[in-house]
């Protein structure tokens, strides 16, 4: 993106999440869940992590599989990456439950 699209819009950094030195859900869960390992991934994986959540309560696996990619990670293989999303998934206030 160029820096000119951003004119006007609020931009939140890796920094900007963590409030008052608490960590930001989506940084703990990222923490608790291993999905951190040498770190050079894991900002762009946390911010887009926060977006897709703030989009979709509840995203399915595939969901975030198909967001992440974009984000390329050489540590984790991704699938903690993925735990630690879905970990923050609020099914309640997410999709259509079909039964
Ligand atoms: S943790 Fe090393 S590239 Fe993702």
């Amino acid at each position: 993106m160029l820096a000119v699209q951003a004119e006007g819009k609020e931009i939140i950094t890796i920094e900007g999440l963590a409030a008052n030195g608490q960590l930001n859900p989506v940084q703990e869960a990222f923490v608790s869940h291993g999905a951190i390992q040498c770190g050079y991934c894991t900002p762009g994986m946390i911010m887009m992590a926060k977006s897709i959540l703030d989009q979709n309560p509840d995203p399915s696996e595939d969901e975030i599989r198909s967001r992440l990619i974009g984000n390329l990670c050489r540590c984790t293989g991704y699938e903690k990456i993925v735990q630690a999303v879905r970990s923050l998934a609020r099914p309640a206030e997410g999709r259509y439950q079909h039964e």
